[in-house]
């Protein structure tokens, strides 16, 4: 498939996305974020892609909306078309387990579309932040609600109202990623972790990420009522009657994704 603005191949079982606009530091301009939603399309309806992994440049995953194209916008422009819920929230509804590989600048919208995913791994030149305050707006793409579930609400505060930076072991004592990976390890690193969840049964999988995403979305009763149907549900699978079977013989399983 061909992309101005982003790459997307596969890679086994992984479906890759690499944002792809050096010299605007990945700046995120609406053809960037269409792509992107159509890549997520391909990858979703693919069935043989069971994780997803989307990284930038060692320099920046991206830095944010793009400022130059909404620097103009009129409140009717971004209303009416429905600015950075159209496109960008695809990856929220993506059902397949999406990583976020940052290295760099993960600024504004960067950040955001970072914490849209399942889990960020980090190189170790990572840099996070919600600069918006410094362009006299806020974040708009989900940054005042995910940055302090992530972290909390002290940090976010701080970081939302002064533009601080965080680094990448900042980032990981404060709960925003999942680990730290040397830069130039961050992709295949990644790959690999990808791969693993790809390998595991894709239903079973899907339970899991809409089972804890419930925890975000829901009270803890309607969690875990909901974990409890899923897990209900789950004994439904051939995958899960394989792997079960398999622990007994003392043998590898073998999913077939259903
Ligand atoms: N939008 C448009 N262009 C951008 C951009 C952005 N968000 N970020 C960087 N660029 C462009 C720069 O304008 C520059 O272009 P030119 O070469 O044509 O001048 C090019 O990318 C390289 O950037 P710099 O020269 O600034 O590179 P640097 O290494 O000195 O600094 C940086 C890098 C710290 C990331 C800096 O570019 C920067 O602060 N960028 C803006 C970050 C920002 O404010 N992000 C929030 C955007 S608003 C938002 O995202 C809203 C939302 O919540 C949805």
């Amino acid at each position: 498939m061909g992309y101005e603005f982003i790459i997307a191949e596969t890679r086994g079982r992984v479906g890759l996305i690499t944002l792809n606009r050096p010299k605007q530091m990945n700046a995120l301009c609406d053809a960037l974020v269409r792509e992107l939603s159509a890549a997520l399309d391909d990858f979703e309806k693919s069935e043989a892609i069971g994780a997803i992994v989307i990284t930038g440049s060692q320099k920046a995953f991206a830095a944010g909306a793009d400022i130059t194209a909404m620097r103009d916008f009129s409140y009717m422009d971004a209303y009416k078309n429905d600015y950075i819920t159209r496109d960008w929230e695809r990856i929220k509804t993506c059902r397949k387990p999406v990583i976020a590989a940052v290295a760099g600048y993960a600024l504004g919208g960067g950040c955001e579309l970072a914490m849209m995913c399942d889990f960020i791994l980090a190189a170790d030149n990572a840099q996070f932040g919600q600069p918006e305050i410094k362009l006299g707006t806020l974040p708009g793409a989900g940054g005042t609600q995910r940055l302090p579930r992530a972290i909390g609400k002290a940090k976010a505060m701080e970081m939302c109202l002064t533009a601080r930076m965080m680094g990448a072991e900042e980032a990981e004592r404060a709960g925003l990623v999942a680990r730290i990976i040397p830069t130039d390890k961050l992709l295949e690193e990644a790959l690999i972790t990808a791969e693993k969840i790809a390998a595991f049964s894709l239903p079973a999988v899907m339970m899991i990420k809409e089972s804890i995403n419930r925890a975000f979305e829901s009270g803890l009763n309607e969690g875990l009522l909901f974990e409890r149907r899923v897990f209900h549900a789950s004994f439904v699978l051939e995958d899960q009657k394989e792997g079960m079977a398999a622990f007994a013989d003392k043998r590898k399983p073998v999913f077939k994704h259903q």
